[in-house]
């Protein structure tokens, strides 16, 4: 069997890891394929060192534009890779215009599909990730549901239930493996940071980045909070910052870095007093870490980590925001941990692949 993996965009790496080794244990032939979406060297090339992922054997260099000319531009260079390599399986992971145009590239050649992370919602056809999460999961074949909502999710559209399956997340099988090597980072020391005394905020969905009036209202709270909030800065929000001229405006307590790499995000993240977040990968890994979450948004595909108040949604609304964050010392418990999010993820996805090999065939 010959197997093809398509990445291209920073929350795509961690997931496509375990997989890949596992493969490689199982000497199955490998291509991996990286689409560029992601470039800069802080957002793409440091987690291929940091997760000892091995250099991709094509790299597309497509980069940023439009949805329809990034997507698109992908997906013709995807098919000719497609049409060379001839891969008995794609695998595409989560929810960016990669996974997107891998899937679609993939099917249009009669070369199945496997989506990991499939049967995620959040009901919000503006968010460009529920596009892509819904288009891709109708043309997979295999099907692999992080959570049980997940599942019903799939079920509750006519999904095939004989392609759907429940593996688990394979994102915390890479946190889990990593946190101990985690501990090598020097972020906390080197930002003279000291456990649970800092904050950490993360923001850089187009929803939030395209008003920049959202971006003030967050910020205007977070000056007048007591703790430091620690900011590594996606570049699509520097911009937005940067052009209203509110780069320099920030509280003093507030400090702005460069994206960091993967093992110096974790140990920044696990030893925080709190994270807010726009991102949806951060909210599983927050809850993993326990450490309490403020999610930057009305809704979240993630539901399972709302469970026990391990998460809570505030969208950008100042008020609740601050509410939010006063509330923090009284919410840090131990938070129970979703089923099967553990560190046999990618060896159930294996297995499933090689004893469903029927599902192979269009
Ligand atoms: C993409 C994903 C989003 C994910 C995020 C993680 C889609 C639709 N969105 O959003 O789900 O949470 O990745 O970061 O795929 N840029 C750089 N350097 C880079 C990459 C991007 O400067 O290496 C800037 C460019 O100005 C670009 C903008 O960021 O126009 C947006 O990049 P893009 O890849 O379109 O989407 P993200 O916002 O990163």
């Amino acid at each position: 069997m010959k197997i093809l993996s398509i990445v291209g965009a920073r929350p795509n790496f961690m997931k496509i890891k375990p997989i890949y080794e596992e493969f490689k244990k199982r000497r199955i032939e490998q291509i991996l394929i990286h689409t560029g979406q992601h470039y800069d060297e802080n957002m793409n090339r440091v987690f291929f060192e940091d997760l000892e992922l091995p250099k991709p054997d094509v790299f597309l260099g497509i980069g940023s534009g439009t949805h329809g000319v990034q997507t698109g531009t992908m997906m013709s260079r995807i098919e000719e890779v497609l049409s060379q390599e001839k891969p008995d399986l794609t695998i595409v992971v989560g929810d960016v215009n990669s996974t997107l145009a891998g899937a679609i590239s993939s099917i249009k050649m009669q070369i199945p599909v496997a989506h990991v992370e499939s049967g995620y919602r959040s009901f919000d056809m503006r968010m460009p990730e529920e596009i892509n999460r819904i288009l891709v999961d109708r043309i997979s074949q295999f099907l692999f549901a992080p959570t049980e909502d997940a599942v019903n999710n799939l079920i509750s559209e006519g999904a095939d239930k004989k392609r759907i399956f429940f593996v688990g997340n394979v994102m915390i099988e890479t946190l889990l493996s990593h946190l101990q090597k985690s501990k090598i980072s020097k972020i906390l020391d080197d930002m003279s940071l000291e456990k649970d005394n800092y904050g950490v905020l993360t923001i850089h969905r187009a929803e939030n980045t395209s008003d920049p009036q959202k971006l003030i209202e967050i910020f205007n709270v977070l000056k007048n909070v007591e703790s430091k909030i620690i900011v590594p800065l996606h570049p699509r929000t520097r911009k937005v910052l940067c052009d209203i001229g509110y780069l320099d405006k920030l509280g003093k307590n507030i400090d702005i870095i460069e994206p960091l790499g993967y093992l110096d995000f974790l140990a920044l993240m696990s030893n925080s007093k709190f994270v807010m977040t726009d991102s949806g990968g951060i909210q599983e890994e927050a809850l993993m870490l326990d450490v309490p979450c403020i999610t930057l948004r009305e809704n979240t595909e993630r539901i399972v980590t709302l469970k026990n108040g391990a998460n809570i949604l505030v969208g950008t609304d100042g008020i609740k925001l601050a509410k939010a964050i006063k509330d923090i010392p009284n919410r840090k418990i131990k938070y129970p941990k979703p089923p099967l999010w553990d560190t046999k993820v990618s060896n159930r996805i294996a297995d499933t692949i090689l004893d469903h090999q029927e599902l192979l065939v269009l």
